[in-house]
């Protein structure tokens, strides 16, 4: 692995920092066994039909395993009608008009305005904004440039994305967009409507994913300017290496390799994961990936108060941070939010962090990691002002 070498205080242009923080997450929830008693009565149908064409049976998926295995008890989803129906097994979302808001630059929207009250500035004081996530709703008009119009702010705005580490990458391009003195003040909109794109007839997956939104702004920095109670981004970084063992084939060229192009069959096209071979694989590269991009900023993990780690298995979280401190590390220094929200893709570590940094003190310093799909993995050093 190799990271790029992070450059030290005194060549940065200028500073940057964390101006605000958003968050929404959706209030309708599914439990595990809720979840679980669904899949199996689709299981049980599905069975009875490959018994008549003598095909092998699916097995059938538990709570037990579930919370075991990844730690997750509860999801929060955009929307619930649908996804328990054994005979749908997807939100019920309805279309809209071309006139009208869509589904996820509206979802963004609510955290957006949440991130601009947390930082106090108006709309109008944004000249970038950035929608970054993991499923983007479409190729164009770019969603950035709704809710850019819907917030009703200046200068321009652009979508992007990297699976899981879609924030991290965000805030990577913002960070330097700011110091590079192009922008002044970057929001980051992050929607995660996983949900939308997920197998709920596959039981490898059916359980990890929930839906949230999160937004930040990253803001430049006077030279010998602190702001109480926020972060300095000290650094960003990002490694990828490509994957096949979590990805979806969804496109527009998706229905181009079927018979009759008029109907998309979404068989094949939604989210598939091989879990353990992601599990091991990013465990290594995440440790190895912190280790080394601390070590850019003569730091350990140890001088770290807290990490704020991607939201997708609590086991996996423990194991990489066992490695980086050779002992277990508690709630307190890596606060895990994935067991009552499931994973929440690129949202999930910025929840944690809003969630987890208004007791630490001035000096204190912290961790910001996601990976997942690329494989990608991005993090940012920060220090609580
Ligand atoms: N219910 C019951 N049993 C299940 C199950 C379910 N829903 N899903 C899988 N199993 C079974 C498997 O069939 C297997 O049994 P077998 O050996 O008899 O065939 C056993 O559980 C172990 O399966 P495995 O896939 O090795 O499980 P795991 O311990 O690796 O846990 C994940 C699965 C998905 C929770 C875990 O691999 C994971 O979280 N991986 C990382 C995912 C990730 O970070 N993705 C990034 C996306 S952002």
């Amino acid at each position: 692995m190799s990271i790029p070498a992070a450059p030290t205080r005194s060549e940065l242009k200028s500073r940057t920092f964390i101006g605000g923080i958003g968050v929404s997450i959706p209030e309708a929830s599914i439990a595990n066994d809720e979840l679980v008693a669904s899949y199996n009565a689709w299981a049980q149908s599905e069975n009875l039909e490959r018994a008549a064409r003598g095909e092998a049976a699916v097995r059938e998926s538990s709570s037990d395993f579930i919370v075991n295995a990844s730690g997750i008890r509860n999801r929060h989803v955009y929307e619930r009608d649908g996804i328990l129906d054994p005979n749908r097994m997807a939100p019920r979302i309805p279309g809209r008009g071309d006139h009208e808001l869509s589904v996820l630059a509206e979802f963004g929207l609510g955290a957006a305005k949440r991130a601009l009250d947390d930082a106090g500035i108006d709309a109008a004081q944004l000249d970038l904004v950035i929608c970054s996530n993991s499923h983007p709703q479409r190729p164009y008009p770019a969603l950035a440039i709704e809710i850019q119009q819907a917030l009703g702010s200046g200068g321009a705005a652009f979508d992007m994305g990297l699976g899981c580490s879609s924030a991290l990458a965000a805030l990577h391009v913002a960070t330097n967009l700011v110091r590079a003195g192009a922008h002044q003040r970057i929001l980051v909109v992050v929607p995660e409507l996983v949900t939308s794109h997920l197998d709920f007839r596959d039981r490898q997956t059916h359980f990890i994913f929930g839906d949230a939104a999160v937004a930040f702004l990253v803001e430049g920095l006077g030279e010998k300017e602190e702001r109480a109670g926020r972060f300095e981004i000290i650094g960003t970084s990002l490694w990828t290496q490509f994957s096949s063992n979590i990805r979806t084939n969804f496109g527009h060229l998706s229905r181009l390799a079927q018979d009759d192009p008029s109907v998309l069959h979404m068989e094949g096209n939604l989210i598939k994961q091989v879990g353990n071979k992601v599990f091991k694989e990013v465990t290594v590269a995440g440790h190895q990936f912190i280790v080394d991009f601390l070590a850019g900023y003569d730091h350990t993990p140890a001088t770290m108060r807290r990490f704020w780690l991607h939201q997708a298995n609590a086991r996996m979280n423990a194991m990489i941070l066992k490695l980086a401190f050779g002992e277990e590390v508690g709630a307190d220094r890596a606060p895990t939010v994935l067991d009552r929200l499931g994973n929440t893709a690129a949202a999930g570590a910025i929840i944690a962090l809003e969630e987890n940094h208004r007791d630490m003190k001035s000096g204190e310093y912290g961790l910001l990691c996601a990976f997942g799909a690329g494989y990608s993995i991005g993090g940012a050093l920060l220090r609580m002002m």
